[in-house]
């Protein structure tokens, strides 16, 4: 049996020192190194559940804000950017975003699009929500761009980034998601039809998380393996005056801002650290999701105490450390789909997250965040955001009306 290549350990003030990345530099391309196998916990089993009613399930179109934000994210998305063509002016744009609540509104609701050429595969809708979103191009392109609220521009570069075009930017975004990913495609490729005579696609992106029902009410994990999504606000007044915009002229009121950010995940030299160090990392325990201070998910971190060596025994670069946020206002709502997409040629993994973040304000909510993120953040040793896009998500609608009539009607 050939000798497995042993992993070296990553020491707790190695992380603090940045050896980790010396650490992940060396041993990268030893594929599949287990250092973590030795102190990896039995799996608690999650009780089973009875089967649920996935496929009938139904989430609202209407109302006076969009689905899709604060809706318990389905199982499967598909985030769709355009690129308007030349011409599509604010009367054409009023049209094309008329054409597609119809579809929205139908499909969500069971019923298939006017002139669905596949319409049994619209009785489904999976819980299917469309959210629309408005990228800085619509603005101009609708010669409305005082009317563009000031958190759609593009994000400030990040020393961080290595951003490619094939995942950034983007007009329109088209957000569709369902517990069912064939309903997801069936929603797409009726959306993308009827959008061609406005726009072209720019960018897919599909992002997958647990099936419906195989973990209800948990936390979902992300492909590091840790439970992503504890710390977000919570339903009611935390998660409403985080993410929607009070007051304002009507085609403001009700809306919200989405940052999409493609992250790179190096599954390869993840796999190299021992499971303390990727507790250290995060400052998380990856089983419960508790702070490293704390032994449940929701307990509180204490970020002032020490550990017996004198350090924090969270790590003051950690990314708790670094993301934390203690005023509801200020907090983000973050809905990240993981992404799988095809090995390359040696079986190394492109694996990441579709960091979806929702706030009122980006200036005074995502990007402080980010910022100190980028500055200085465990995380980024094996995270590189490869995609970045901006969008208004305009307010809902009523029966009858259409996503973005109190902008452009
Ligand atoms: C691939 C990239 C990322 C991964 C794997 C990741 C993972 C995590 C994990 C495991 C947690 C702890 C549990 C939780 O509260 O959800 C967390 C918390 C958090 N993350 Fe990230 N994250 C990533 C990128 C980002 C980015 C880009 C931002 C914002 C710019 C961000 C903002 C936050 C915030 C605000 C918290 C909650 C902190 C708190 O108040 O306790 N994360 N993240």
């Amino acid at each position: 049996m050939t000798e497995r290549p042993r992993a070296r350990p990553v020491s707790r003030r190695g992380l603090l020192t940045g050896g980790a990345l010396a650490a992940g530099g060396a041993l990268a391309g030893t594929a599949a190194v287990t250092a973590a196998r030795s102190d990896t916990p039995a799996v608690r089993p999650v009780q089973a559940l009875p089967a649920a009613q996935v496929g009938t399930a139904v989430e609202p179109f209407h109302g006076s804000r969009q689905a899709g934000v604060a809706t318990e994210a389905q199982a499967h998305a598909a985030f769709v950017a355009f690129t308007l063509r030349p011409g599509t002016d604010r009367a054409a744009l009023g049209r094309m975003l008329r054409l597609l609540s119809d579809d929205a509104a139908r499909l969500t609701q069971g019923r298939p699009a006017l002139a669905d050429t596949e319409p049994e595969l619209g009785l489904l809708p999976a819980r299917l929500t469309v959210t629309f979103g408005l990228g800085p191009g619509c603005y101009r392109a609708a010669g409305l761009d005082d009317r563009r609220p000031a958190s759609v521009a593009d994000l400030p570069s990040f020393r961080i980034d290595r951003l490619q075009p094939r995942w950034s930017g983007g007009d329109l975004l088209l957000q569709i998601c369902a517990d069912d990913p064939l309903t997801v495609a069936h929603a797409q490729r009726v959306l993308v039809k009827d959008s061609r005579p406005f726009a072209t696609v720019r960018w897919v992106q599909q992002g997958f998380r647990r099936a419906a029902g195989a973990e209800p009410g948990r936390t979902q994990r992300n492909l590091f393996g840790q439970l992503d999504g504890t710390a977000n606000p919570k339903p009611g007044d935390p998660l409403d005056s985080a993410v929607w915009v009070p007051d304002g002229p009507d085609w403001l009121r009700d809306s919200s801002t989405l940052v999409l950010r493609r992250i790179s995940m190096n599954l390869e030299t993840w796999d190299l650290l021992g499971r303390t160090d990727r507790e250290l990392a995060v400052g998380r325990r990856l089983d419960t999701g508790a702070p490293l201070t704390g032994t449940a998910e929701h307990d509180e971190p204490d970020f002032a105490a020490l550990g017996p060596d004198g350090l924090t025994v969270i790590p003051d670069f950690s990314h708790l450390t670094r993301a934390h946020v203690t005023d509801d206002r200020l907090k983000i709502l973050r809905r990240p789909y993981n992404y799988d997409g095809v090995p390359a040629a040696d079986g190394t993994a492109d694996s990441g997250l579709i960091f979806a973040s929702y706030q009122a304000d980006v200036a005074r909510q995502f990007l402080p965040i980010q910022r100190r993120l980028a500055e200085r953040d465990l995380l980024n040793e094996w995270t590189t955001p490869i995609g970045s896009a901006i969008f208004a998500i305009p307010p809902g609608c009523p029966e009858g009306g259409w996503i973005g009539q109190q902008l452009l009607g």
